[in-house]
């Protein structure tokens, strides 16, 4: 048994914010029945594509362990037959452009009226306010939450991640939302709207330097690089590689930095730590000076400090640096490259990269589910073709026959 066997997701869902929350959803065992336009389908089908005419990556690894069917919503005999869907179904997310649903006629009032009971999901790229009807992209998002502000260096532009908090984020938030509205439901009996916006989910995972920004009120922020010799300005500047924590933290070259672009390592350097740091990388001196042994002292020369142990570091490859330190109880991590993740055995072990069989592309990696229930394993099977489950959902949520799947085929809405 899976923990959510016996919800049915109505996935309206299309590109990553929303097809990520859908897939986990189905991962913890909904059964998650895609919507999607006949004949194209989610644009990422065909967005990046690697190989000619084949459901893209991009596509197959946001959409594993759902069903596809496909569904023209603004024709007459397509609203007819989403608005049974509606009926069979727990929860419908979408994350369509402002009012898109709206315009096919289902409003919240409307879908309400149809089941009571449901819930009713979605992602936006801002909550009400000026920008409430925009479209939002990514790095948009990453942009308007505070991401790009607070990234990168002070002295260079601002910059987006690579992590996609705008779009896996906010369909991270938006899946908790879901489950808790679920939740509820049990007690109230209703359904409700679960709304969450990329900005908002951007800046929530950007708290840390809203904080730094009322801290600039009271003082320099002495784990930034700008302390002591930069200057700060009123806003929460970039802080490079700093820690975003108490305990200063930076990025270092290693063993081999010239010719590969991921031989660095992080670490911190917590006071609990420092004397077996220091004497690792030949500076026992250090323990006895005033000018080095207390955090306070450090604090303004940490560049300092770095280049002597990065001095150390270069002489090491990063998983050895790592095997040293650790025991010493230095936090550190290795800067890990997508082709050394994608080859790690413990990450193959654990379900958090699975290697998966498709019919049309043949086997390809994926990222598994992060969520590990121990009641409820996650197995992860492939998305679906376009379409492929369109009669089997006719038939047997819908209890369609023969000629009404085949009168709803002629009328073009499937
Ligand atoms: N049958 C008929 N029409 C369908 C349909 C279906 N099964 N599925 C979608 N459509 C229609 C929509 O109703 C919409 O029509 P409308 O413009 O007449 O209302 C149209 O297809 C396009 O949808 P839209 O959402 O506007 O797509 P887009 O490609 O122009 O914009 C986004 C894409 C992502 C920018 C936009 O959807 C958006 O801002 N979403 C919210 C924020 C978000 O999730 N962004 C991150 C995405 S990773």
């Amino acid at each position: 048994m899976k923990a959510l066997d016996g919800v049915r997701i109505l996935d309206m869902t299309h590109v990553q914010s929303g097809p990520t929350c859908t897939q986990l959803l189905a991962w913890f065992g909904a059964d998650v029945i895609k919507v999607e336009r006949p004949g194209s389908g989610d644009a990422t089908r065909g967005q990046l594509r690697d190989i000619p005419d084949v459901d893209s990556l991009y596509f197959t690894m946001l959409n594993h362990n759902k069903r596809s069917v496909t569904l023209n919503t603004k024709l007459d005999a397509g609203k007819d037959i989403f608005t049974r869907l509606i009926v069979e179904c727990d929860v419908l997310v979408e994350n369509f452009a402002p009012g898109a649903l709206d315009r096919m006629g289902f409003s919240w009032e409307r879908i309400q009226e149809i089941n009571p009971r449901i819930i009713y999901a979605s992602v936006k790229g801002f909550g009400p306010g000026p920008y409430e009807d925009f479209k939002v992209y990514e790095n948009v998002a990453q942009c308007t939450g505070g991401g790009a502000s607070t990234t990168g260096f002070d002295d260079g532009p601002p910059t987006v991640s690579g992590a996609q908090i705008g779009d896996s984020g906010t369909g991270l938030h938006l899946a908790l939302g879901i489950v808790t509205a679920l939740f509820q439901r049990e007690r109230s009996g209703r359904g409700q709207r679960v709304e969450c916006a990329m900005q908002d989910g951007v800046l929530n995972l950007c708290r840390v330097k809203l904080r730094d920004q009322q801290r600039l009120a009271h003082g320099p922020l002495t784990e930034y690089p700008q302390y002591p010799n930069g200057t700060f300005g009123d806003a929460t500047p970039r802080a490079g590689n700093a820690s975003g924590g108490g305990q200063p933290g930076w990025i270092v070259k290693c063993k081999g930095w010239e010719n590969d672009l991921d031989a660095y390592i992080y670490i911190i350097t917590q006071a609990a730590a420092f004397d077996g740091l220091a004497r690792t990388i030949g500076h026992a001196d250090w323990l006895e000076d005033p000018e080095w042994n207390t955090p306070e002292a450090r604090l303004p020369k940490l560049d300092r400090m770095y280049d002597e142990i990065e001095a150390w570091t270069k002489t090491k490859t990063k998983f050895e640096v790592m095997e040293i330190l650790n025991p010493r109880n230095v936090p550190c991590g290795p800067v890990l490259s997508m082709k050394e993740l994608s080859e790690e055995p413990s990450l193959r072990a654990t379900g958090t990269v699975v290697q998966v069989d498709h019919p049309e592309r043949g086997p390809y990696l994926t990222v598994g589910n992060p969520i590990k229930l121990s009641d409820s394993p996650t197995d992860v099977r492939r998305s679906p073709l376009l379409g492929e489950h369109t009669d089997e959902v006719l038939q047997a949520v819908l209890g369609l026959d023969a000629a009404a799947i085949a009168a709803a085929k002629e009328s073009g809405a499937v």
